[in-house]
């Protein structure tokens, strides 16, 4: 973020109370800070007694063996059964767990009733596959009812999933599938996707071609599209569809594995963030209780987030379920078939409750104001927003456009490895200010540290730390202890580094900065420098690569890379376009550089490092800063020619 974005930042003093009525009938008080702040352990404890445990808990937190933390140890439950079975013992099964709508139209809602069904028959069809406790299984779907229902049949029968987003390429795929030796992989012909089926099944062909642990694939039949026939595949509807529809759930250890997420990290390898059972579900629950006020009779809750991404897995999952939410699932993008399609969803269904990223509001922002206008959106009650920096600009629009000036915004920071929300204001309680995710919520403890790991204070920026363990932390980084280590808890001992920058305001409030290493957050998503560099060194005619993230008005930020080509290599004008494609079809569309610069040098220090500092100042049109520490000055000349003629090329 550039130093007048951080300066308009402080400088912005607009708070918004919530209102008498919404105080008055909020899950969350101010109480709960001081209880938590009174004894924290006491206080998980509490949250933990929310959820229905076989056994309970001996020890609420072991950090004896830190940073491995164990919460709730000796305890035993089954995530399943505390997000579905029991809801339906205590007479809720006629109550929606999801209202389904396909991007073509098609509709299904789901009772908790049908969703125990359906896991139990899911569950019972991955034991007929030879999946047991412990196993891998790579889920690669898109949003449609059968990837919770996967989820849940893991986790029912104690199986590890990990989740692949159905946007990455067959590459990623094979990857994450060899990195957690996957045994099972559950897929769909294809999904909806702006108006066309987009298939899915060729790039699990190709990963499975070369991935030898997986055994058998269960392919959902969503699109109809024609798909090739492996030895390996069953069909979804027939293996699962003649299933018997009670399973017997068993209890798992509170920290027995529940799945793996990848996500990426400052080298080319992402990283598969562990998470586990029972503290995993009760910060998930917690958050979902306290910071969306859920009312599980009233409200129609709805997350838009992919499951693909940890959002989807927390906060469209496990946590909603736990507290017997009923949500809206919706398969497509917001501009299909019209471009107000998501408010036309508020409008149909009635939704109360709405979480979303920045990226998609700043869109509808650029839209304009006549499209949501246009439609009832007055169930509206509280509005989320999660993934990357809400510019205040967007904020006031989403407060006032979208929720009629009469509905809190909790603006949430958390990550991947953090499992649940971390930073929020609590809607009944907070007086937020637009752009700040405000303060920790009510158990969490958090610093900003300088460089010589001293607390900044007030008006002071640095970098974000977390104190304390927390139950929904990650457990480590699957087959990675080492890095786990070096990468979150080295920086500053004893202490959670986040990755991320931050400021405290004169009151105290946090504003997130973005982060300080070399991963950027594009539309809310993580990809590291080093990934995209790496894939595109991987073509044939590229010598060299540097990969920065630009400040970008829509997307947060934006992919710019800078190339040097090998002298031998034969390319064509179109260079900059296959190469984009290249990127895309390593990684995943979504981390196709906005910008490709071919450059006949990259801007080096005199022991090789090259210093992206002056590349982002280049990407986002900056006067260059210091040049002094490079080892030839002069690159810098070269590369601003090579700018002059290069153009952006976005599609
Ligand atoms: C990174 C984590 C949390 C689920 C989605 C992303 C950025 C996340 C906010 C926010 C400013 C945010 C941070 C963080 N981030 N939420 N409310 N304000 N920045 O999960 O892919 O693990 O990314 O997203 O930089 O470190 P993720």
């Amino acid at each position: 973020m550039s130093n007048e974005a951080l300066e308009n930042l402080l400088h912005e003093d607009r708070a918004f109370p919530p209102s008498v009525e919404f105080a008055a009938q909020a899950n969350a008080t101010a109480a709960l800070y001081d209880e938590a702040k009174d004894d924290r352990l006491a206080f998980w404890d509490k949250q933990a007694g929310n959820l229905t445990w076989d056994t309970p808990w001996t020890t609420t937190l072991d950090w004896s063996n830190a940073p491995f933390a164990r919460w709730f140890d000796g305890g035993k439950l089954n995530v399943s059964v505390n997000c579905v079975d029991r809801h339906v013992s205590a007479g809720h099964g006629d109550q929606i767990a999801y209202y389904f709508e396909g991007e073509p139209g098609d509709t299904q809602t789901i009772t908790y009733s049908d969703l125990l069904a359906q896991v139990s028959q899911a569950a019972n069809a991955l034991e007929s596959l030879g999946v047991k406790e412990g196993d891998r299984v790579a889920i690669y779907l898109p949003m449609i009812p059968e990837a919770a229902v996967a989820m849940l049949a893991c986790a029912r029968i104690g199986a590890v999933h990990s989740v692949v987003f159905g946007g990455f390429s067959a590459e990623a795929l094979r990857s994450r599938i060899e990195d957690a030796e996957a045994k099972l992989v559950i897929t769909a012909d294809g999904g909806n996707r702006k108006g066309k089926p987009m298939a899915l099944k060729p790039a699990v062909d190709e990963a499975v071609a070369a991935s030898p642990s997986v055994e058998n694939v269960l392919v959902v039949r969503r699109t109809g599209q024609d798909v090739e026939w492996t030895t390996k595949d069953v069909w979804w509807h027939e293996l699962v569809g003649s299933q018997p529809t009670t399973h017997e759930p068993k209890a798992f250890d509170a920290e027995h594995p529940l799945f793996i997420l990848y996500t990426s990290g400052t080298t080319g390898k992402p990283k598969g963030i562990l998470h586990t059972t029972g503290g995993y579900l009760t910060q998930a629950a917690y958050t979902h209780r306290n910071v969306f006020d859920l009312k599980p009779d009233t409200d129609v809750y709805w997350c838009t987030a992919d499951i693909g991404w940890v959002t989807g897995h927390s906060y469209v999952v496990y946590g909603p379920l736990a507290n017997r939410a009923t949500s809206l699932m919706y398969e497509g993008t917001p501009d299909s078939p019209h471009n107000g399609r998501w408010w036309e969803l508020v409008q149909k269904y009635g939704v109360t409750i709405l979480y979303t990223a920045p990226t998609a509001i700043r869109t509808f922002m650029k839209w304009g104001d006549d499209i949501p206008n246009s439609y009832d959106l007055t169930s509206l009650r509280l509005l989320g927003s999660v993934g990357e920096p809400i510019n205040p600009e967007a904020w006031m629009w989403y407060r006032s456009v979208i929720g009629g000036d009469r509905c809190p915004i909790v603006d949430t920071w958390w990550q991947t490895e953090t499992g649940a929300i971390m930073i929020s204001p609590l809607p009944g309680v907070t007086a937020t200010k637009p752009g700040s995710a405000m303060i920790p919520i009510p158990g969490i403890s958090m610093a900003v540290l300088d460089d010589e790991e001293r607390e900044v204070g007030n008006g002071g920026g640095g970098y974000l730390v977390l104190t304390e363990p927390w139950p929904s932390m990650l457990r480590g980084i699957w087959g990675d202890n080492d890095r786990y280590v070096e990468t979150y808890w080295s920086r500053f001992a004893g202490k959670y580094f986040a990755g991320d920058g931050s400021k405290l305001d004169e009151d105290g409030a946090i504003w997130l900065l973005g982060r300080v290493d070399d991963v950027m957050n594009v539309s809310g998503h993580r990809i590291s420098t080093t990934e995209v560099e790496s894939a595109l060194v991987s073509h044939p005619a590229v010598a060299e690569a540097a990969v920065v993230g630009a400040n970008d008005e829509m997307t947060g930020q934006g992919i710019v890379a800078f190339v040097i080509l090998r002298s031998d290599a034969e390319v064509g004008d179109d260079i900059v376009m296959v190469l984009r494609n290249h990127v895309a079809q390593e990684i995943g569309p979504i981390a196709k550089p906005r910008q490709i610069l071919v450059v006949p040098e990259l801007p080096k220090t005199r022991s090789g490092k090259i210093m992206r500092r002056l590349l982002r100042d280049v990407a986002e049109n900056r006067v260059m800063g210091d040049v002094t520490t490079l080892a030839d000055p002069t690159v810098m000349n070269l590369i601003g020619q090579g700018l002059s003629s290069a153009n952006a090329n976005e599609d």
